[in-house]
């Protein structure tokens, strides 16, 4: 109840007027729109073009589980990003496109992307709006060409109409395409773990979670920040010393930046394995394996080293990430494939 009138009060996106009718109390129905979370900084998205609106979440939402959007219709979004696992794949360290051809990286999880500066792992996409672009269109995801997908969604009557209630006509473009997606992504949020009741008082940690918190907060936070579990910066954390992917190198082209990655966010890690840019580690074991053992030498220095974690201690850490599962978050109604 007083997150959600904090929340009102930090209401940064149309789609919620009624509520100013007044603050004192809960409405039956929560008007839509984004509410960022109390613990949270201010969001970075910006779109001044782009409200939320019922409308458009909805359309974005039948958009991102539309197979009419992949070459063969044979997958969409949630092919690779499901919400059983956090928006992350299968259990797969790569994933399959159109034809079962396998892309290059692991399909991350989307989570908190409100928040979230630059996309994808080496960040060579500055805008959620423009995002659904690449998965649509490359021949190792989606393999559709836009135009293909705009005269698709045009055929149908349905869909006019949807463009129509969520954008005021029912013409269809690129980017009423993209703004639709970005409505549905911008309200996958995760803020509802058992490590935030325990923030806010409502749930407890037991004592070896509570030693892993601790223990995280020495060898991990650097990079890995509260409340989003990542500061979002770039850096090597000493998988190879040799790179195959040359990570944000391949954008800045700046030899210093190869084989650096961005920082993921640690919220839903238990659900969202293989772990790493290219699905390397299938545990969470071979992760804290790697961190206190076998880094290789030319990491970054916010990575404290030697680790030498006990083999308790790296049991500690990771229950402390499990207390990260956001179960509301991976069974809400809302984000689910709409029943046709
Ligand atoms: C065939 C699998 C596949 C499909 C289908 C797919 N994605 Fe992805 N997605 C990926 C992979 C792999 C990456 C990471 C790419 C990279 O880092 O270079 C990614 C990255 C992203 C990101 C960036 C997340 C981050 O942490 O930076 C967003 C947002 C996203 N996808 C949204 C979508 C949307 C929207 C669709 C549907 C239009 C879609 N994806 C379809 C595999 C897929
Ligand atoms: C110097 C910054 C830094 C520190 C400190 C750090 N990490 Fe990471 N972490 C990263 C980066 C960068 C990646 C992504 C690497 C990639 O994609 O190949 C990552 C990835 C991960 C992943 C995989 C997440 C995913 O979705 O694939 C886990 C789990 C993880 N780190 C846990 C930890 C733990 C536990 C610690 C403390 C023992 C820690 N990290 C310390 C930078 C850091």
């Amino acid at each position: 109840m007083n997150r959600l009138l904090d929340s009102i009060k930090l209401l940064a996106l149309a789609g919620g007027f009624h509520f100013f009718s007044s603050c004192s109390y809960e409405p039956e129905e929560p008007a839509f729109g984004f509410y960022p979370s109390r613990n949270f900084p201010p969001v970075e998205y910006s779109s001044p073009r782009n409200p939320i609106t019922r409308e458009g979440f909805e359309l974005g939402r039948d958009l991102f589980y539309e197979n009419g959007l992949s070459l063969d219709s044979s997958i969409n979004c949630s092919s690779c990003h499901a919400q059983t696992h956090a928006f992350a794949d299968h259990n797969v360290p790569l994933s399959a496109g159109v034809g079962g051809k396998l892309g290059k990286r692991n399909s991350p999880a989307l989570i908190n992307l409100a928040w979230m500066p630059q996309f994808m792992a080496d960040g060579g996409i500055v805008h959620l709006d423009v995002m659904p672009l690449a998965p649509i269109t490359d021949t190792l995801e989606m393999a559709l060409p836009m135009q293909m997908a705009i005269d698709r969604l045009k055929c149908d009557s349905e869909y006019r109409s949807k463009f129509e209630k969520a954008f005021g006509t029912d013409t269809i473009t690129s980017q009423r395409i993209f703004f639709a997606m970005s409505q549905f992504m911008l309200l996958m949020v995760s803020d509802d773990s058992r490590f935030d009741k325990y923030l806010e008082g409502e749930a407890l940690l037991s004592d070896s979670e509570r030693r892993g918190y601790s223990l995280f907060n020495t060898h991990c936070a650097n990079c890995h920040t509260e409340p989003l579990f990542t500061d979002y910066s770039y850096e090597r954390n000493g998988i190879d010393s040799e790179f195959d992917d040359l990570g944000r190198g391949r954008i800045t082209l700046d030899p210093a930046d190869d084989g650096k990655f961005k920082v993921p966010t640690l919220r839903n890690v238990e659900l969202t394995y293989p772990y790493m840019h290219d699905g390397r580690f299938f545990t969470l074991e071979e992760v804290l394996d790697h961190y206190s053992d076998e880094v290789e030498p030319n990491m970054s220095h916010r990575l404290p080293q030697p680790l030498n974690l006990t083999s308790a201690e790296k049991e500690d850490i990771i229950q402390f990430l499990k207390t990260l599962t956001d179960y509301s978050f991976i069974s809400d109604p809302k984000l689910a494939e709409p029943r046709r």
